[in-house]
């Protein structure tokens, strides 16, 4: 741990809890002295996991205690705020760097890194930090918690966020059906005007420092940062072509970042504490601990504070009470939200929970939202039901997308019934690979992602389904698609 960042840690009392995209290259590697730990490059060691209370930055997940700021501040929100700040912007970016945290939106970009794009000098331009708070995506529900229940961890880490940006002001973008979590999360805000802790000299910085709250239309594709940045500014949310980045035009053309409600909300507790404590969980490039939403057929579902690189089975039985009837009823996880490929229990069986070894399995981390299909699931059936998610979500700039997602949600449809033929598997999969890479943002690849698992590992499954149809109703009817709508 950080000499430096001792004197930052509260003497808060510890409330228990009940419950104990490729960028790869650009992660930079966080030695620690703290723990002997695993890299990428070793085998997966089972030795992460089951991280202490005391340990955890998430206190309040499950609501149990005071959500304003009295409660707050008892479990060490806004404790010395202003000597973090004091420490300046290049040392908060270091510590950030040094703690590896990846942003927790789901592309998994070093967050120090990022806020380093904007420790450049002023060009008169004011500067926006924006949080996205959107979580539209079919399994992720691990931000509404940080939102209703700890709501001055993400407020706190605005105002550091911000500081460290050189922005004075924040917008929140919340996807307007988290009604309650608005309400509790604006409360948070007047809390903290009230207190002296955001608006002029926030925290007695010196720091002039706003917190607004957008409330969204529902969107999906308004979760991606720069269709986020063009809904704020009152227009479709369509994504933007990059370059340039929002570091250098973002929010009406102004310098601005965009991060996860989690990422930020984290910042303070990693910056009392100091990076190294932070990178002293998980695996090398895989550090810290991390939000896990654990649903469908396990026995206690639920939003769980983990440490990264966990494996997978453990999590499963020690947070979400095992797979209904047993780890041998299970067929398969999507374990990253619904944009990534599923794995089939073998692949489960000793996947750890992190960047890396789910990329190794041809699946990826996500948002860390884990949905877990016993073997009464239809497997078909839901990639199906994604394929139209997806369709029905695709904002129609880009022709691979707005076409392939309408092809793809069309013959899915059509191959839950077994109305197909094997080769048109081969031609789902290249039209997959047609959308792939080929499209403004990343919701292009999203949808060809679920696909591309369901044949990699249960290809069989959808044969045997076209064998039947063919030998109870003669040849595929390729005029029976519905071409599904909403
Ligand atoms: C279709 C689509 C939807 C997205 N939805 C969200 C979302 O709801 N919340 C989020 O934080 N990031 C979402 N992202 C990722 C954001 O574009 C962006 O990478 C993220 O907010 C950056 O924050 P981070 O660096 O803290 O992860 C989405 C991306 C895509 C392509
Ligand atoms: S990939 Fe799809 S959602 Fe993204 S900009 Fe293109 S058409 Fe819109």
């Amino acid at each position: 741990m950080s000499a430096l960042s001792h004197s930052l840690v509260p003497q808060v009392v510890r409330v228990p809890t009940l419950l104990a995209r490729s960028v790869a290259a650009t992660i930079p590697a966080v030695t620690t002295a703290c723990r002997k730990m695993a890299t990428a490059a070793e085998p997966p060691k089972k030795t992460h996991g089951n991280l202490p209370d005391q340990d955890r930055i998430f206190t309040n997940l499950y609501g149990n205690f005071d959500w304003t700021l009295k409660g707050a501040m008892r479990r060490g929100d806004w404790y010395r705020t202003k000597d973090i700040l004091g420490k300046g912007k290049d040392w908060i970016i270091n510590e950030m760097k040094a703690s590896g945290m990846r942003g927790r939106g789901g592309a998994g970009f070093p967050t120090g890194l990022k806020w380093s794009f904007m420790n450049k000098p002023l060009d008169g331009r004011p500067r926006y930090l924006v949080v996205n708070a959107d979580e539209g995506e079919p399994q992720t529900c691990k931000d509404r918690e940080i939102l209703r229940h700890d709501p001055h961890k993400l407020i706190e880490g605005c105002l550091i966020a911000g500081y460290t940006m050189q922005a004075n002001a924040a917008w929140i973008y919340v996807r307007g059906e988290f009604y309650n979590e608005i309400a509790n999360l604006q409360y948070a805000i007047n809390e903290a005007y009230k207190a002296g802790f955001i608006g002029k000299n926030a925290c007695g910085s010196g720091w002039d420092f706003d917190v607004f709250v957008h409330p969204g239309a529902g969107a999906y594709i308004c979760g991606e940062e720069t269709a986020l940045i063009e809904s704020l500014e009152g227009k479709q949310g369509k994504p933007r072509l990059k370059p340039p980045f929002p570091a250098d035009v973002g929010v009406f053309g102004c310098p601005t970042t965009v991060n996860n409600v989690e990422t930020i909300a984290a910042a303070p507790e990693i910056l009392r504490r100091g990076g190294a404590w932070f990178a002293s969980f998980g695996r090398d490039r895989n550090r810290g601990t991390k939000l896990f939403a654990i649903s469908g057929h396990v026995n206690t579902p639920c939003v769980v504070e983990e440490e990264m690189s966990m494996p997978l089975r453990e999590l499963i039985e020690k947070h979400g009470g095992g797979v209904r009837g047993g780890w041998d009823n299970l067929l398969a996880i999507i374990p990253g939200g619904s944009s990534v490929p599923l794995i089939p229990k073998n692949v489960a069986e000793n996947v750890l929970m992190d960047y890396d070894s789910l990329v190794d399995n041809k699946s990826g981390l996500g948002t860390g939202a884990i949905l877990v299909m016993d073997k009464s699931v239809d497997i078909v059936k839901v990639i199906s039901r994604y394929a139209l998610f997806y369709k029905h979500e695709s904002c129609g700039q880009c022709t691979p997308c707005r076409e392939g997602t309408s092809w793809m949600a069309s013959m899915m449809e059509r191959f839950e019934t077994g109305n197909g033929t094997p080769e048109e598997i081969d031609q789902l999969l290249e039209i997959g690979k047609q959308i792939e890479g080929h499209t403004i943002c990343a919701l292009g690849d999203a949808a060809a992602w679920p696909i591309q698992g369901l044949m990699r590992h249960f290809r069989p499954e959808v044969e045997r389904r076209m064998a039947e149809y063919k030998s109870l109703r003669g040849a595929p009817n390729k005029a029976t698609a519905i071409h599904s709508t909403f």
